[in-house]
């Protein structure tokens, strides 16, 4: 029997750093971007740091970046730089990181430009560029470490390509994730003095992170926040948001057209996180039948109301991938979650710390203790410049939490006051 396939394409990338023609918002930082492009290319170096909380839009930014740093993607740009990007992981060291850089410049040349000036390395720089990671043992015969060769082999390099491109645009992200103990502050330092002391001002670096990253950074060496353009990405206006979801509508064919008064409704369950605007409309694209997307798709999408624990739904899909985690494993006492429920029992989003106390099975030092907890881990903010005030990580959370409230309850065989 033939398979008819009635799937559309989703539009909506949630789990992914979204392309040029999905991008939405961010002017302001892109245009700063663009300048230290532009003066960079002067042999004026700007290197950039974009920090802000997971899902703000970092790597995607980073993307887009590096799109238009290289020739001819868009026609009023006309930057022609040699682009590579390394994405770190928890257990790299520095020469790990110097090799992913490396092989990715000479992967990223034509062969005809390495062959003109690869005789310039020794034979062991070349293992480095052909073999990467197994010059880890030649390394630890020679005892020669990777790190401290890469400003050198950098150099060298960039006088090998420095008359085909405008400059060299290396991006790292994901610093966070990196150990401490690597002292990616002294490396940076050295290597941006080095590059400067020697001439080489085409070269910049793009770095990505949570901004603890570009804290522990800045606290290892304090001269390097001279060194970073800082971009901060914060979260995205309504109208940011909803272009989001118009441009995403935009691609598809036949034509998906939105009521409205569900932009509207996502602008403000999204609360400006662009990682939630994408996993929203993902499943309420998912969730319509007829090409317009409505209340009813609203609520189904996200499963709330009659829809509530309806599979694929975003919040469904939110809780394994971001919430249950901090809920259920990040948690280790009920109290923590208790003072959670008690929040997202509050009918409006501002709690005060008396409404919690009330309602608080233990001892006031308890729930003292859970709050600090709960806001060291960010699943719940102060409001600024009031005391004892608090609100939920996002809304979005808040009727995670409600879920579960109601599910536990459930499960108990409690009634929707919570009694038997
Ligand atoms: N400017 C934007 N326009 C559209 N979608 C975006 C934008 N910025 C981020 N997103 C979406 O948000 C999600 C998280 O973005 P990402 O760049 O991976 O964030 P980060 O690197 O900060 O964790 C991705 O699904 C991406 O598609
Ligand atoms: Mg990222």
């Amino acid at each position: 029997m033939p398979i008819e396939v009635t799937s559309r394409m989703n539009p909506f990338s949630p789990d992914q750093p979204v392309d040029w023609e999905y991008f939405a918002g961010r002017e302001e930082e892109f245009q700063a971007i663009m300048d230290c492009l532009f003066q960079t290319k002067q042999n004026m170096t700007h290197h950039i740091f974009i920090t802000g909380e997971r899902g703000i839009g970092k790597t995607s930014l980073a993307k887009i970046t590096m799109a238009m740093s290289k020739k001819d993607v868009i026609k009023s740009f006309t930057f022609n730089y040699l682009t590579v990007n390394c994405t770190c992981d928890s257990n790299d060291s520095l020469d790990d990181i110097c090799v992913k850089i490396l092989k990715d410049l000479k992967k990223n040349i034509d062969n005809t430009i390495w062959d003109r000036f690869k005789e310039k390395f020794s034979e062991f720089e070349l293992k480095i560029w052909h073999f990467g990671f197994a010059a880890k043992t030649a390394v630890e015969e020679k005892e020669i470490d990777i790190s401290k060769e890469f400003p050198f082999l950098l150099e060298e390099f960039f006088d090998g390509v420095k008359e085909s491109f405008d400059g060299i645009l290396i991006v790292v992200d994901e610093l966070d994730r990196i150990s401490d103990k690597l002292q990616i502050g002294s490396f940076f330092k050295s290597l941006f003095e080095k590059l400067n002391l020697d001439s080489y001002k085409r070269i910049m670096f793009l770095l990505c992170g949570l901004n603890k990253a570009y804290e522990n950074l800045v606290e290892q060496h304090e001269s390097l926040n001279r060194a970073f353009r800082l971009i901060e990405l914060g979260y995205m206006s309504d109208k940011e948001l909803k272009e989001i979801i118009l441009k995403a509508l935009d691609r598809i064919n036949p034509k998906v057209s939105i009521d409205i008064k569900v932009l509207d409704k996502i602008a403000h369950i999204t609360g400006g996180m662009p990682y939630f605007v994408q996993q929203v409309g993902y499943s309420i694209f998912n969730a319509d039948t007829d090409n317009f997307i409505d209340e009813e798709d609203y609520a189904k999408g996200l499963g709330i109301g009659k829809y509530i624990n309806v599979k694929d739904s975003a919040l469904e899909q939110l809780a394994r991938k971001r919430f249950n985690k901090i809920y259920i494993d990040e948690f280790k006492s009920n109290a923590y979650r208790e003072v959670l429920k008690i929040m997202a029992s509050c009918s409006i989003e501002i709690v005060t710390k008396e409404f919690i106390k009330e309602r608080f099975k233990g001892k006031e030092t308890k729930l003292t203790n859970a709050i600090n907890a709960l806001r060291e881990r960010n699943a719940i903010k102060s409001v600024r410049g009031t005391k004892g005030k608090y609100e939920l990580a996002s809304r979005l959370f808040k009727e995670y939490l409600k879920m579960r409230t109601l599910a536990e309850d459930y499960s108990l065989g409690l009634d929707k006051n919570g009694k038997k």
